[in-house]
């Protein structure tokens, strides 16, 4: 902007912040020398699945954005993980009706995913991702350095997300998943730029080429997810978002090969891929979650189809890269297939 300075909020996540008790300084002193920008303040702020369950994240920072007079010519920058990244998003798409908000992720599963969406969300009568809007962000930064202090089980998380759009997509990146699984296991700097940069292309091409707002039943990008947003929400919450993710999508991919839509041998080697990394694939609440009943039909696929508006509409695989749409479930494939996964 022209002779006006240009407002910036930081908002970061407590989390990554304890583990980079520099970088708030670091921040401070680089705006020393960008005259243009003035930096309110830097709020720091839990992170991870609880803030999405309550109001109070999203108050606090609808809060900040109002004492430090953010407008929609400011800029909202916000500092964490994909949890934050939906709070922050919502918060901003909301306060003014939309302040630009540049999302840098920190953990790996917001790098190959979520940042390069346009969603974001909170929670709400128990259910995932209840409120929330579609609202591209001004923009992205990926700094894969960030990553370092991430924990084991965040890790596999961001892991969970490349292998789904891989397997909907681009059997190429799914092979190159295969064969640099250690590599990626021990965070080897090269292969993680690679999976980072190749899925959160997957995901942004998906969303800039199709149904960015979501306007239609199917929702391929969403694979393997009308049973992991029911694990996460029946285990509280202690089975994150990544980790349920995998063993959601191990369930689809068993009953596309019990269905007969995949083969068994591609069936094989994407269940080998959850087990080298060390996925738990499957968990007992995914029993009962099967059991449950609503409207005839399996609750949990009910509310998801609720969540995605109009036909029931479930991605599955007809093979490695290749996702196809169903609109009605067997139930006895589904249960033969859990039985499956659960002795695989
Ligand atoms: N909007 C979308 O399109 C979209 C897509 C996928 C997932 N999501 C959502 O993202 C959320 C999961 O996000 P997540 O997997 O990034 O986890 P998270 O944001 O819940 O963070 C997990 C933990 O890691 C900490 N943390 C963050 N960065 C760290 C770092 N670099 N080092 C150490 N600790 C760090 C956080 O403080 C938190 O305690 C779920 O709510 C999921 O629904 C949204
Ligand atoms: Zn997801």
């Amino acid at each position: 902007q022209s002779n006006q300075e240009t407002k910036i909020l930081l908002v970061m996540d407590q989390g990554f912040y304890d583990l980079h008790t520099n970088l708030a300084d670091e921040i401070k002193q680089w705006f020393t020398f960008h005259k243009h920008l003035h930096l309110k303040n830097i709020f720091i702020v839990s992170g991870g699945e609880e803030i999405k369950n309550s109001q109070d994240t999203l108050q606090s920072i609808w809060n900040e954005i109002h004492q430090h007079d953010i407008c929609k010519h400011s800029f909202v920058a916000c500092i964490g993980g994909g949890s934050l990244l939906d709070v922050c998003g919502f918060a901003c798409a909301t306060a003014h009706r939309g302040i630009p908000l540049i999302r840098i992720p920190t953990t790996l599963l917001a790098m190959d995913d979520s940042a390069a969406g346009v969603k974001n969300s909170i929670n709400y009568f128990h259910k995932k991702n209840f409120i929330g809007t579609f609202t591209p962000p001004y923009c992205v930064i990926n700094d894969i350095k960030f990553l370092e202090s991430l924990g084991h089980r965040d890790w596999l998380s961001g892991i969970a997300e490349a292998i789904k759009v891989a397997l909907i997509r681009d059997s190429a990146f799914f092979h190159y998943i295969e064969s640099n699984d250690n590599l990626i296991l021990n965070r080897d700097k090269d292969a993680v730029l690679k999976l980072v940069e190749r899925s959160a292309e997957l995901h942004l091409n998906h969303i800039a080429s199709g149904d960015p707002f979501e306007r239609t039943s199917s929702r391929p990008l969403d694979f393997g997810h009308w049973m992991a947003h029911a694990l996460e929400q029946k285990s509280n919450y202690s089975i994150k978002h990544g980790e349920a993710v995998a063993a959601g999508i191990a369930l689809d991919v068993m009953y596309s090969f019990h269905a007969g839509f995949l083969p068994e041998d591609e069936c094989n080697r994407i269940l080998k891929l959850f087990r080298n990394f060390g996925f738990t694939i499957y968990y007992s609440y995914m029993e009962d979650i099967i059991h449950e009943r609503k409207n005839n039909q399996v609750k949990a696929m009910e509310e998801f189809r609720e969540h995605l508006g109009g036909e029931l509409t479930i991605t599955m695989l007809e093979g490695i890269g290749k996702g196809m749409d169903i609109h009605s479930i067997q139930l006895a494939v589904l249960i033969r297939s859990l039985q499956e996964l659960k002795i695989a």
